[in-house]
């Protein structure tokens, strides 16, 4: 946020961080450079063997140290090998947004083209490609939803599935779903010389030879010949032998890393708090090691950004000569043209300190990075099928995961890594990361799957099944929410309309609700604020300002209401602006300037806002093509209410007599989070949006309704309980 930016020597900090490609001669230079650096990369010495072995196997599994060079120059070399041949396409997934969009821009630079044109990238509410993309990056979660539309996926004649290690639930359905495309494109290509034969003699060709013996859905060989598709799994670290052997023993290709000696650093006795620690950590290297960059591992943004604070407000107390310290965010939900300033080097002597989460372990290369600092935590998703909630906790990394941080401090020489933690405790750590597949909640792929024709979920060939109960409980939750129909088949016009938009079940089934409530464009509002991470920036040392600034938008109703009253209030500043600068020069510039101002006074997260408005513009699009009705409730907020309890009957929750809160489809007990508006008031009856476990299970934008409303509009849940 802007009221984070580094308060030091500001008129140093700028050329240096923005001014990069103006000048030709600097372009030149920075080409230069590229060229020289892509050409030392591990990756450049093996590239005729891998196009070779690409050539000669359908199915390649690539492992590589990260930075050896795989995501950006494989589909390069590939392009120029001819596998773009007809307009053919090569897609690369990221389980990440941060990745597809860094990648394709490095990668539309290493071209010398514009992005968007023969590279381009593809995420959930960002789109850019064009017709003549021929390397497309992409999340995982988006070629997904491209195989609705385009179940053999026939654009592509190669697809590399990256950072497959991270085993997200999304990559492990699109395996599922790649090894059945990719055996059905196979035979298709195969047996396509001798189908017309075949057909005139057979009539027509058996499930055998349609090549779906197994348990593919995909039952039908179209007519149209299909290249073989070219399926690549790219890994950075372990696990080779289990991927090769969910693809028939695929063969595995190594590329050598360079990885110089890291020193590995721990801590006497636990740190009971890791943030401080981490803090500490870091003004012990600024003033007593070597010049490199530091990188921290944290769980998420509000650490980032707890952090970042602490050490601006340090660095102040500090001489002059000191502060040469610079700090730079990096997490999944920040801009990209923000994350992006991870990538540029520090000004000359300033050190520069990235705040990550675990985005940084193999997902982003950062140059220049010499120390680690690893608190030995990250925040996973957990899901409990039993009670059928999900949470996000913060967990202790995976050895495999503390090893890939430390190896970050050695690319480009000695390296060292503070482990925030005694070394008794790394031998305690589990192994590897538990699939996510395992730990959540898998209603939005099941529906995928569903709508992609999958009709037996538990007979999809997963590489590591999802518990039943977990299955079950996902259905059971699809089915309430009206996307199944009771022979479990996606429901006609519901289930089909969730399916299409690109939003949690939950949320895609509110804002079809809404446009029945006649509060769509509200809806829209809540659920792209609830879309993004901590919209209010709340720091601690200015509790008591935040809580008066606060005042001006906090609906006693509650905090979804309390969003839009934000949302809102943007909205008419911007639109005030925009009439009284009409007439001005650099409007938007301007804008965003008093957005920002905007933002600061109001203890408003201006990054996540502006996601927010994002996502909001994007989705707006999604319900207009499907043809929902769009308009307000006005001044109604009952109405607004009413259709939150009609949405999110499934998160509903009773005040107990001690003051907490009976989940009502769980039974647990859990509290409004302090940071609700309702955490005072604590009303008898709410419904809300997450739950999350610290030291209490909390839970968060929570709006206040009354419990008949329940048994009136959710009546196949409630009409039975009391
Ligand atoms: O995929 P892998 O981790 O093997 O490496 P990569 O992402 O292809 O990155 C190879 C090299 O390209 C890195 O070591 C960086 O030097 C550089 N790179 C960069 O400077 N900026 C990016 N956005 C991505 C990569
Ligand atoms: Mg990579």
């Amino acid at each position: 946020m802007a009221q984070n930016r580094p308060k030091i020597a500001p008129q140093t900090l700028k050329p240096n961080f923005c001014n990069q490609t103006r000048n030709n001669n600097n372009s030149f230079a920075r080409r230069e450079k590229i060229k020289k650096q892509r050409e030392s990369l591990p990756i450049a010495s093996v590239k005729e063997r891998l196009i070779q072995e690409v050539k000669a196997h359908d199915i390649l599994i690539i492992v590589g140290e990260t930075g050896s060079g795989k995501t950006t120059q494989l589909p390069q070399f590939l392009y120029h090998a001819g596998f773009c041949r007809d307009g053919k396409v090569i897609g690369v997934t990221q389980p990440r947004r941060v990745a597809a969009v860094t990648v394709a821009k490095r990668v539309a630079e290493e071209c010398g083209v514009e992005l968007g044109q023969r590279v381009g990238y593809s995420i959930r509410f960002d789109d850019k490609t064009s017709n003549s993309t021929r390397i497309k990056y992409m999340t995982d979660g988006l070629l997904l939803r491209e195989a609705l539309l385009d179940p053999y996926l026939s654009r592509y004649s190669v697809i590399i599935v990256d950072e497959a290690h991270e085993r997200t639930v999304h990559t492990d359905v699109l395996l599922g779903l790649l090894k059945d495309v990719q055996n059905v494109r196979s035979k298709s290509a195969i047996s396509h010389d001798n189908i017309a034969d075949k057909k005139a003699k057979n009539g027509s060709l058996n499930e055998k030879e349609n090549g779906t013996q197994s348990i593919s859905f995909l039952k039908q060989c179209p007519n149209s010949q299909f290249p073989p598709l070219k399926l690549i799994i790219m890994s950075a670290s372990l696990d080779a032998r289990g991927f090769s052997e969910y693809f028939g023993g695929a063969k595995a290709v190594h590329i050598e890393g360079r990885q110089y000696h890291v020193d590995i650093l721990y801590t006497v006795n636990p740190e009971t708090d890791y943030l401080n620690a981490a803090l500490i950590t870091i003004f012990q290297i600024h003033l007593e090691e070597a010049p490199g960059d530091i990188l921290v591992f944290l769980t998420g943004q509000e650490d980032i950004e707890t952090v970042e604070r602490f050490v601006h407000e340090q660095l102040l107390k500090l001489p002059e000569a000191n502060r040469k310290l610079l700090t730079v965010p990096i997490f999944s939900s920040l801009p990209s043209e923000q994350q992006m300033r991870v990538f540029m080097p520090a000004p000359p002597g300033h050190r520069k300190v990235i705040l990550a989460t675990n985005i940084a372990e193999t997902s982003v290369t950062i140059p220049g990075i010499k120390y680690v600092i690893d608190p030995g935590f990250v925040k996973a998703r957990s899901y409990d099928p039993v009670k059928g909630m999900e949470s996000l906790v913060v967990i202790p990394t995976s050895k495999a995961q503390a090893l890939q941080r430390s190896g970050r401090a050695g690319r480009e020489g000695p390296g060292k890594c503070f482990r925030l933690y005694p070394e008794r405790e790394f031998e305690k750590l589990e192994d590897s990361t538990k699939p996510e597949i395992k730990r959540c909640n898998l209603s939005n792929v099941i529906l995928q799957l569903k709508a992609l024709g999958v009709d037996d979920i538990i007979g999809f060939d997963f590489m590591e099944k999802p518990s039943r109960a977990a299955i079950i409980k996902s259905l059971e939750h699809l089915f309430l929410l009206g996307a199944l129909t009771d022979e479990c088949k996606l429901s006609d016009p519901v289930g089909h309309q969730m399916a299409r938009l690109p939003l949690d079940p939950i949320y895609s089934k509110a804002l079809i609700v809404a446009s029945q409530f006649n509060c769509l464009e509200e809806m829209l509002i809540a659920v792209a604020m609830l879309s993004v991470e901590s919209i209010f920036y709340a720091p601690r040392e200015k509790s008591e300002e935040w809580k008066t600034a606060i005042k001006c938008f906090s609906s006693p109703d509650g905090d979804h209401l309390t969003l839009i009253n934000v949302y809102r209030a943007v909205d008419e500043l911007l639109e005030k602006k925009r009439v009284e600068l009409s007439n001005e020069k650099n409007l938007k510039g301007k804008s965003e300037k008093i957005l920002r101002k905007w933002c600061k006074e109001n203890f408003i997260n201006g990054r996540s806002l502006r996601h927010a408005r994002d996502i909001h513009s994007q989705i707006r699009g999604h319900v207009e093509q499907m043809g929902l009705r769009i308009s307000s409730c006005g001044d109604d907020m009952l109405q607004f209410r009413r259709c939150l309890a009609a949405s999110f009957f499934l998160n509903a929750a009773l005040k107990q007599p001690e003051g907490t809160y009976r989940a009502l489809s769980s039974g647990q007990t859990v509290q409004i989070h302090p940071f609700s508006v309702l955490f005072k008031s604590k009303p008898e009856c709410v419904v809300f949006n997450e739950l999350v476990q610290t030291t209490n299970k909390y839970i968060r934008n929570v709006t206040r309704i009354d419990y008949l409303w329940l048994t009136e509009l959710a009546p196949h849940f409630y009409a039975n309980q009391s």
